[in-house]
């Protein structure tokens, strides 16, 4: 048998069926090899088994449906089923009458079998779907990989450029440590606060493309430098554009300059038009960048940076996420002046705000 017709035969079915009207098929898939082939009888054995595979990282690749399952024809049933199941779907049917397959494909099933047809066909159709699953499923580990791969190499590319510059070493993370527990404090979703993380590893990763002698200048920069510094947003945004799945992470990246009263760059957006993420990230890269031990500038402690962010809160900073700040600074105790606070690294300080 070739490898691919072996892949095809190694996948898992599950047959639904109430009334044991299927028993032919499931037969018939047996005899063809399809030795992972499975029986429910009832809704909420499905729901057990399709919750239980996905638990268990070994999914069910074809679900076929019985039109004599009770629940098949609640107006829900398509959605409960895909909650749980992302894999390739067929529906049985009675009749060809048009109105009612119509029906069943655009509820969400993938192909539809009458019953009681050429048994030869209906191999056929479990063969096709279950090829297209297998394709789909390639494709989009193929994607995940490139996309896990290039992230991987822009974070190394982050920590050298930043590792280059003893002004700027471990940055990127730090300021992501610490919109992470600013977006946590909010009590912002899980997908989201990830998002706000993997902007903050990511926001600065633009500065590859301006030129060193204008990143590491030791004096202010003068206006035509600022203009070429201020570009690093966009760039950032064109380098990271490609990978969908960081849509909203690039919006984030593309405005974490914006000031609250909209005289920020590159889009001078103000307010709640100002994506919250991005609002979250210039919180946090002000702060790092003020209490950071630097060559070109004063170095101010927590509390004068804080104190610092107050004051400009409503223009430059939004104001509810300056509160946020707040709290956190003073929940971890690093407002308290301590006699070897200077001595602690920042990465060492911002774990303690970890909750
Ligand atoms: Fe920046």
């Amino acid at each position: 048998m070739s490898s691919t017709r072996q892949t095809l035969k190694s996948k898992r079915i599950l047959i639904v069926d109430p009334l044991g009207e299927c028993l032919p098929l499931a037969k018939k898939l047996v005899d063809e090899n399809f030795e992972k082939t499975i029986l429910s009888r009832s809704f909420e054995e499905l729901l057990r088994i399709l919750t239980n595979a996905r638990a268990t990282r070994e999914p069910i690749d074809l679900l076929i449906v019985s039109m004599h399952l009770p629940e098949f024809n609640d107006a829900d049933f398509f959605k409960t089923i895909r909650s749980v199941y992302s894999g390739a779907m067929m529906s049985l049917a009675e009749s060809t009458d048009q109105r009612d397959l119509q029906l069943r494909l655009s509820g969400g099933a993938d192909d539809i079998f009458v019953q009681n047809s050429n048994p030869e066909l209906f191999l056929l159709k479990v063969e096709c779907l279950l090829t297209r699953k297998i394709l789909r499923d390639q494709m989009g580990l193929s994607t995940y990989r490139n996309e896990a791969l290039f992230l991987n190499i822009l974070a190394v590319m982050a920590k050298v450029l930043e590792a280059k510059d003893p002004n700027t070493r471990f940055h990127s993370e730090k300021v992501s440590m610490l919109a992470t527990n600013i977006a946590r404090e909010m009590g912002l979703p899980e997908d989201e606060i990830k998002r706000v993380s993997i902007a903050g590893i990511l926001h600065d990763i633009g500065k590859m493309g301006i030129p060193e002698s204008i990143l590491r200048k030791p004096g202010p920069l003068d206006p035509a430098e600022r203009e070429v510094v201020e570009r690093h947003p966009l760039l950032a945004a064109q380098i990271l554009e490609p990978i969908e799945k960081l849509k909203q992470a690039v919006d984030y990246i593309k405005h974490h300059h914006e000031h609250y009263d909209g005289s920020g760059y590159p889009e001078q957006l103000s307010g709640d038009a100002i994506p919250l993420g991005a609002r979250i990230l210039h919180v946090a890269e002000a702060f790092d960048s003020m209490v950071t031990v630097k060559n070109y500038a004063e170095t101010l402690l927590p509390e004068e940076a804080l104190a610092e962010i107050q004051r400009c809160a409503g223009q430059q900073f939004d104001p509810f996420i300056v509160d946020v700040l707040d709290r956190i600074l003073r929940r971890s105790g690093l407002l308290v002046p301590q006699a070897n606070m200077p001595t602690k690294s920042l990465p060492q300080l911002l774990e303690e705000f970890a909750v």
